[in-house]
């Protein structure tokens, strides 16, 4: 097992191992949680795990509810936000009390917002189920719910309690929900970690992978908690993959539009000789591999738009992340002539 300190306002411990859905209930004690625990998951995931989870609490004295979403972004809305706050409430958890999410990052974000607020704040606990939750919706704190605007729209920091990344539900996932896992892994390797890259090069352990990303996001998420500045290194790939989300009516899902932005601002740096061809073609070769997209279905003059309207824009200024050479991306604030210019 591995064991990851985040070192945000609030410490917590990440820890990655096979068989940690089954050991969740002690886990839990051994960070002295007690009393009363909502599960929150999706409908996928709760035929699968919901009754190893519950039964491995109950077995460590924990009284257990559980509360199942419908699987998908559809469901990361106010009112299934408020469903879930009523049913705790009805539940009669306290603020001693513990909300965990057992699912992908949908469930993640909008269990996160629910501990943040039911009753200002109670313990909070992530059991990721996808590997996009592993490496990183489930840690570092960010929570949200969708607006009809726009995706994450309404949300809070609020860290976790403890995060516990079992890679054995992997098996279950879809090859499409893997791959937009990958993606995020990819992501790590070209912002920060030219090792990860050569180890996805080979075939590797799912666990280290993991575990190398998490520490990423640690370290990241120690240096910048509120997404000021380095936080938004994580961004690498995003503006122009959440605009392709966007102009596909979130047909698109983020992993597959990640890959393609990664690809597309990697382009524009190579023509524009701030990054060597060389970052271009190792990324080319891990898309191909871990079966992602590389080519927009739209031209990007018709992205421009949904790029100015994402709320990591200010006016039509961008702080773009550009890689400038395999491993190593900058941050750069471009106003929209440059940034047009640079992508056109
Ligand atoms: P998801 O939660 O929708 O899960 C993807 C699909 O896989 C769902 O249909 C789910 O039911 C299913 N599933 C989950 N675990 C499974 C398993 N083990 N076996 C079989 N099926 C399983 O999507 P996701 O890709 O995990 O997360 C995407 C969400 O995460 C988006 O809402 C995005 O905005 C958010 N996100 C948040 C952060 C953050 O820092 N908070 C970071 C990245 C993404
Ligand atoms: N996934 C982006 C962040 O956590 O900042």
């Amino acid at each position: 097992m591995k064991r990851i300190d985040v070192r945000a306002g609030k410490p917590y411990q990440v820890k990655i191992g096979r068989g940690l859905l089954r050991s969740c209930g002690a886990e839990m004690q051994g960070i002295n949680l007690y009393g009363k625990i909502m599960i929150v998951t999706d409908d996928n995931v709760a035929p699968l795990y919901l009754q190893t989870v519950s039964e491995s609490l109950k077995n460590c004295g924990f009284s257990v509810y559980s509360h199942t979403l419908p699987h998908g972004e559809n469901s990361k809305n106010f009112d299934e936000l408020v469903k879930l706050l009523n049913f705790t409430a009805h539940c009669g958890l306290t603020r001693s009390d513990t909300l965990v999410a057992l699912g992908g990052g949908v469930v993640g974000d909008l269990c996160g917002f629910a501990a943040a607020i039911y009753m200002r704040g109670v313990h909070f606990v992530q059991l990721p189920t996808t590997l996009l939750a592993a490496v990183d919706s489930s840690v570092g704190g960010k929570t949200a719910v969708d607006l009809t605007a726009g995706k994450n729209l309404a949300g809070a920091f609020y860290q976790p309690d403890l995060v516990l990344c079992d890679p054995e539900p992997f098996a279950t996932l879809p090859g499409e929900e893997y791959a937009n896992g990958m993606a995020e892994v990819i992501k790590y390797g070209f912002i920060r970690d030219k090792e990860l890259l050569e180890l996805l090069q080979q075939s590797f352990e799912e666990e280290e992978v993991v575990a190398r990303c998490v520490q990423s996001k640690a370290d990241i998420v120690a240096n910048d908690e509120f997404d000021r500045g380095e936080r938004m290194l994580l961004n690498f790939g995003h503006t122009v993959g959440h605009a392709i989300e966007a102009k596909s009516g979130y047909a698109i899902p983020h992993g597959q539009a990640v890959a393609i932005g990664m690809v597309k601002i990697t382009q524009a740096c190579v023509k524009n000789g701030l990054c060597p061809q060389e970052t271009l073609d190792i990324m080319l070769k891990l898309t191909e591999r871990y079966g992602l997209p590389t080519e927009s279905p739209y031209p990007m003059s018709e992205l421009f738009d949904y790029m100015v309207n994402d709320k990591k824009s200010s006016g039509d200024a961008i702080t773009f992340v550009l890689p400038r050479e395999t491993g190593n991306c900058e941050l750069k604030k471009l106003t929209r002539t440059e940034w047009t210019a640079l992508l056109s």
